[in-house]
């Protein structure tokens, strides 16, 4: 991602359909943007992508809570083809394992998040529990469901077959 993404990240970012999944649901202002943006372009723990194939776009990031381990997350923008979800997944997971050569990527999901769940199995992610009444969205208390996958059994399910 670089600074001319920015108005287009912050759309999608605050399409309703996306802050209803995040942690941080408000409608993110122009000056909160710039100033997150500006932070994880400084943190070399973080990389921001953006996801383009065919019509189809998103953002990614990873954020590495130790020198192999990264946390994602990910938001597709309207009108993203079928599909897109899976295809933005393999791509930052390739930069993940590949070239960064992480040991696991670990990633959240509040609980009524049935796309993003269903997206974690079908990558190959396990669930590896659930932090229960975890998040207070200001009006509830939200479950969320821990998902992790390692180096190795990404290659096994998305390379290992190729070879
Ligand atoms: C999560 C997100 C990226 C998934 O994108 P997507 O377009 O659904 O992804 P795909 O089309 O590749 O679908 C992946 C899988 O999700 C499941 N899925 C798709 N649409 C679904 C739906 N409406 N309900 C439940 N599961 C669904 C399917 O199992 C699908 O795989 P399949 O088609 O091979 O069966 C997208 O919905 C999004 O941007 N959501 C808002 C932000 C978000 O939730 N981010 C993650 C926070 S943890």
């Amino acid at each position: 991602m670089r600074r001319e993404d920015l108005s287009s990240v912050l759309e999608w970012r605050n399409r309703p359909e996306v802050r209803s999944c995040m942690l941080t649901q408000h409608e993110i202002r122009w000056d909160e943007h710039c100033a997150w943006f500006e932070r994880a372009s400084r943190d070399p723990r973080k990389r921001l992508f953006i996801f383009e194939q065919e019509g189809s776009l998103g953002f990614a990031h990873l954020s590495c809570i130790n020198a192999t381990v990264a946390e994602w997350g990910f938001y597709l923008a309207a009108g993203a083809k079928k599909g897109a979800g899976t295809l933005l997944g393999l791509a930052t997971l390739r930069y993940a394992f590949e070239e960064l050569a992480l040991h696991k990527v670990a990633g959240q999901a509040l609980a009524d998040n049935s796309r993003s769940i269903a997206l974690h199995h079908k990558l190959g992610f396990r669930r590896e529990g659930e932090l229960r009444d975890h998040h207070f969205d200001g009006e509830q208390h939200c479950t969320l469901i821990c998902f992790g996958l390692l180096q190795q059994e990404w290659y096994e399910k998305w390379v290992g077959q190729n070879e």
